[in-house]
């Protein structure tokens, strides 16, 4: 008999990563393929939709040429990066490129979200507004190139733009709709509200979708290209933190998620949009029907050690760096790093903060400055777990994903900064094997997320933080927490300059 299984294409910020999935939840291939990120002005971060496109499809062809004749692909779904902003004119064609959920040209129009609209905003939306999410890249579109405004009659996220050209079909999902800040959480519709506040045509967004909803089958000249089999079912697929939840089996659990990509990220399954956290957290709608999640947001995690590599050592790998820094000691000799390269989200939703070293004096070396960097996105990350403290949410574990869960030492160190047990993942893989679990529920090959969760997802053993290095990171973050407070004005000034 002909094997079946799912594809799960997760299209991040760098690469897109396509992987191909039994019915067991075995890995059996996977493809990345990378694409260019442009930055056209200081703070400004885009991308040509039309590369994600060309990448994934070839990323596709690639798993298809090895399955051959021997199998068939029973459904594909998708996660992607949120809030950036594609827009296509009444030819679906693209209008111009894609803004990012990094870019930071926007933080005026943030601010005047937040002042005209007060906290309805948070009300309806469930967020407060921020630079990276899409109501202020419209906004800035409608101020900035109103020509380009004027023909958009549909937008939409980039996973979404990627399944119209292999479908035809245009659609939204709930976990990425909520990223707009335009769709009213609780009741599950645009807001009207929103859209006539601002101006922005109700046709121009897309119809919404569950994210396990059947979207189409590939288009005959997709299947020619990649070689898919014409029935392969396509499922809407969901917001890349969303879909990594359900990857890392965030559901019902009172778990959190730790995910260091090009952001970093903490999240929680939350079963209700009304949560304590008023605006300070995110909530967005679970790629899980009837779920939300709250999370917050380090803009550069990953990204600030790819800037430091690229930067001063272009030579090294990050395996060459995580060395380099354990060679520093705990506290890195007391030198500070923070990661606010692209500004800062959560929690100070600052677009003009910049990152920096602190402490600098003539006893470092260069493995100091690699370890003041992980330490620094490390502490960056604790920020967003002290919101939940704060608000006493009990968090029985920490399942850390991404690039800092590849590394001992770093999962180690996490374990000791946030001072909480962690756990990694078997088959670590970032939000792609979520993406193959939505297809695969979509294709019912599961009566529940349940039977699903425990069959795809498996758990390295439990990190017991060691009690002597957390009280000292503790100390070293109490210092670390100071110095967003004592940069701000000087980034606030520089800016100016
Ligand atoms: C979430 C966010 C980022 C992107 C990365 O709000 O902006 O984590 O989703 O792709």
């Amino acid at each position: 008999m002909m094997e079946k299984y799912v594809l799960g294409i997760d299209l991040g910020t760098s690469a897109v990563k396509v992987s191909c999935l039994d019915k067991l939840g075995r890995i059996i291939d996977q493809e990345i393929e990378d694409y260019p990120i442009y930055n056209p002005a200081e703070g400004f971060s885009e991308q040509n939709p039309n590369d994600w496109v060309h990448a994934t499809l070839v990323a596709v062809k690639k798993i298809m040429s090895k399955l051959k004749d021997l199998a068939k692909i029973d459904g594909i779904s998708f996660s992607g990066q949120m809030h950036s902003l594609v827009i296509l004119d009444k030819n679906k064609q693209v209008i111009r490129p894609a803004i990012l959920w990094n870019d930071g040209r926007t933080a005026n129009e943030a601010d005047y979200i937040n002042k005209n609209f007060g906290k309805e905003i948070v009300e309806i939306t469930g967020n407060k507004a921020t630079a990276g999410f899409t109501l202020p890249k419209l906004l800035w579109l409608q101020e900035n190139e109103p020509d380009n405004f004027a023909k958009i009659r549909y937008f939409m996220m980039p996973k979404d733009y990627v399944r119209y050209k292999m479908t035809g079909k245009i659609n939204m999902d709930y976990s990425d709709a909520t990223g707009t800040i335009i769709l009213d959480i609780a009741k599950n519709r645009w807001s009207n509200k929103i859209l006539n506040f601002f101006n922005i045509p109700k046709y121009c967004c897309p119809t919404l979708v569950n994210s396990t909803d059947f979207v189409g089958f590939p288009l005959k000249e997709v299947c020619e290209q990649t070689g898919l089999n014409t029935d392969a079912k396509i499922f809407a697929g969901g917001g890349d933190n969303a879909v990594a939840a359900i990857g890392s089996g965030i559901l019902n659990s009172q778990n959190l998620l730790c995910s260091i990509g090009t952001s970093g990220v903490v999240l929680a399954d939350e079963q209700n949009p009304h949560t304590p956290y008023e605006g300070t957290l995110q909530m967005e709608h679970h790629a899980v029907a009837h779920h939300f999640y709250s999370m917050g947001v380090t803009l550069a995690a990953g990204e600030s050690l790819s800037w430091f590599r690229d930067a001063f050592f272009p030579e090294k790998s990050f395996t060459d760096l995580l060395l380099m820094a354990q060679n520093s000691d705990l506290g890195s000799n007391k030198l500070f790093f923070t990661p606010y390269i692209s500004g800062e989200r959560t929690p100070y939703s600052d677009s003009y903060i910049r990152g920096s070293f602190t402490g600098i004096s003539k006893i470092l070396t260069k493995n100091d400055f690699c370890r003041a960097v992980i330490e620094g996105i490390t502490y960056s990350l604790r920020d967003l777990i002290s919101i939940y403290e704060q608000n006493n949410k009990t968090i029985e574990k920490i399942v850390c994903i991404g690039g800092g869960a590849k590394s001992k030492f770093w999962l180690k160190l996490q374990a000791d900064v946030f001072g909480k047990k962690i756990v990694s993942l078997k088959n670590e893989q970032g939000p792609g094997i979520g993406a193959a679990m939505i297809a695969a529920m979509g294709c019912q090959w599961f009566k529940n997320w349940e039977s699903c969760i425990n069959l795809f997802v498996r758990y390295n053993d439990i990190i017991v933080p060691d009690q002597h290095n957390s009280v000292l990171y503790n100390k070293y973050y109490s210092l670390y927490k100071k110095i967003y407070s004592s940069t701000a004005p000087l980034a606030r000034a520089a800016a100016e300059l």
